[in-house]
């Protein structure tokens, strides 16, 4: 399975960001990546951000949608609108949006699901906290968002499954070969369940959390590791380039 290596710039970038994607663009142009490679802007640069990305390999997605089509929703956007945008997938559930807005697996499920209805990718993410981890409840914690979170219409084609470690978010902290292998084992095993042992194997799980240069080739080693989705050090072409080619 293609790998992919996205990124996740979180809450930072203005209109004259698009440079950066520029720079991003270029470096690709010249490097054919071995992996998929995509960017989720704010939703606010969706439109730059994809007019710049066209004719290159990079793919542009949202940071959340709302689950419903359209309606009374104050500051929130549909699925259909981020693809109207020029989207091509969406995250979901993201720990700062489980933390910061109280989501839970329901909601994040629901919004999964109006995402692939929309015709996007669902990038459903899922990770422990520091606290869970030290109880020993890391396992136990990832299989209930799994099995909360995941979209009825989960396939290799519309899911992309995300594990990060709230921990090792912005931390500079990651976890070792040994624990990342060991929750992504669980998770294929979850989406085996799930779905199909067949379907499972297309579903590709990524892992996030001080993905930098520096670590991506070891981490993108470990088994059932199929891409990263990279926060920080997504936002500089130099680096992000240097996490892609680690793939
Ligand atoms: P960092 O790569 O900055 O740790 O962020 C990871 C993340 O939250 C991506 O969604």
């Amino acid at each position: 399975m293609r790998p992919l290596a996205a990124g996740n710039w979180k809450m930072n970038g203005h209109q004259a960001s698009v440079a950066e994607l520029g720079a991003l663009k270029d470096k690709l142009a010249a490097a054919s990546p071995a992996c998929d490679v995509m960017i989720c802007p704010p939703a606010t640069l969706i439109t730059t951000f994809s007019d710049a990305a066209a004719g290159s390999v990079i793919q542009i997605g949202g940071q959340d949608c709302h689950s419903a089509v359209s309606g009374a929703h104050t500051g929130d956007i549909s699925a259909a609108m981020l693809k109207d945008a020029g989207a091509g997938a969406v995250i979901v559930g993201h720990s700062e949006r489980r933390a910061d807005h109280g989501e839970t697996s329901e909601l994040v499920k629901a919004k999964a699901q109006a995402a692939i209805d929309a015709g996007l990718v669902a990038i459903v993410c899922l990770g422990e906290t520091l606290a869970e981890r030290e109880a020993g409840d890391t396992l136990s914690v990832v299989h209930a968002q799994l099995n909360g979170s995941l979209p009825d219409q989960a396939a290799g084609a519309t899911t992309i499954i995300a594990y990060e470690p709230v921990w090792a978010i912005g931390s500079g902290l990651t976890p070792t070969t040994e624990q990342v292998a060991e929750v992504h084992q669980a998770i294929r095993a979850g989406l085996s369940a799930l779905t199909s042992a067949e379907e499972a194997h297309r579903i590709r799980i990524l892992y996030g959390g001080s993905v930098k240069p520096s670590n991506a080739a070891e981490l993108m080693a470990i088994d059932n590791v199929d891409g990263a989705l990279v926060g920080g050090a997504s936002l500089k072409a130099d680096d992000f380039a240097g996490i892609i080619a680690a793939f």
